[in-house]
């Protein structure tokens, strides 16, 4: 960190679960397993941004690294970063395995990283954003607009709380008390930490914040507190 400036965030140190432990890295690797369905979601994305077999992709919080090994057999090459080494470890050990070779790993983050010397034509980030406060979302989407290619996608999966709730503290009850019974105590302590501790934001401040970075939002889903925005590289208007 030393090149930025005192006031720069420092994207690395852990914020609510700490994923420089090995045992949560382990542990997170093998609840998503069970929780969700990599190949669907890989084919949905595929569909999405229409993958092609030319395009050079940059995945930002890749974790253990499961959707970059999916998408590094119908691409050029993925480059795949992560601000935490011991998901690095963990998802190269997997690439390893599988004798992949058009991944590359770094370890950075949405504030850092710098190794690249072609613009990207698609950029995706899942379940990672939610770790940087407002003003360094924004930050880290320009960031993300000046790393892609003109005409080139960004996708955007995290958590997203929706502004028409009238009573939060029933609505954030609720998701625990159902996560309890469906996914067990653990997912619904680490829920308990995102809310309470990490940085997920309400819908229309997202999506203010893609705009001003100067995104076309091309479609937007929600499935729960789910968000997952489609987006392409436009001209920036500004819309303040
Ligand atoms: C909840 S995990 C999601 C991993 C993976 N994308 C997935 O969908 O399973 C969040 C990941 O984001 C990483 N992360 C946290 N802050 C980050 C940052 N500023 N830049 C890049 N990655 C970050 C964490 O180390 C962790 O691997």
């Amino acid at each position: 960190m030393s090149q930025y400036s005192q006031w720069y965030y420092d994207e690395f140190k852990q914020i609510g679960v700490d994923y420089t432990d090995i045992e949560e890295v382990q542990a997170y690797d093998l609840r998503m397993q069970k929780l969700r369905d990599a190949e669907n979601e890989f084919n949905m994305l595929r569909e999405l941004l229409k993958i092609k077999d030319t395009d050079l992709i940059l995945e930002i919080g890749t974790g253990t690294g499961e959707l970059a090994l999916k998408l590094s057999a119908h691409c050029r090459k993925v480059v795949a970063i992560d601000i935490s080494k011991k998901m690095l470890d963990f998802a190269k050990l997997k690439v390893e395995s599988q004798k992949k070779a058009n991944i590359q790993f770094y370890n950075a983050g949405f504030l850092t990283f710098e190794n690249y010397d072609e613009p990207f034509d698609v950029i995706v980030t899942q379940l990672a954003l939610h770790h940087l406060p407002d003003y360094w979302k924004m930050m880290a989407l320009k960031r993300i607009y000046g790393m892609l290619k003109k005409d080139g996608k960004f996708y955007l999966r995290d958590v997203v709380f929706p502004s028409l709730i009238q009573d939060y503290d029933s609505y954030f009850n609720k998701i625990i008390t159902d996560l309890k019974k469906s996914a067990g105590d653990k997912l619904a302590e680490e829920t308990e930490t995102h809310i309470r501790d990490e940085f997920s934001t309400l819908d229309w401040i997202m999506e203010g914040l893609l705009k001003n970075a100067g995104f076309c939002i091309e479609a937007v889903k929600f499935d729960g507190f789910m968000a997952g925005y489609l987006c392409k590289k436009g001209n920036v208007v500004n819309l303040l």
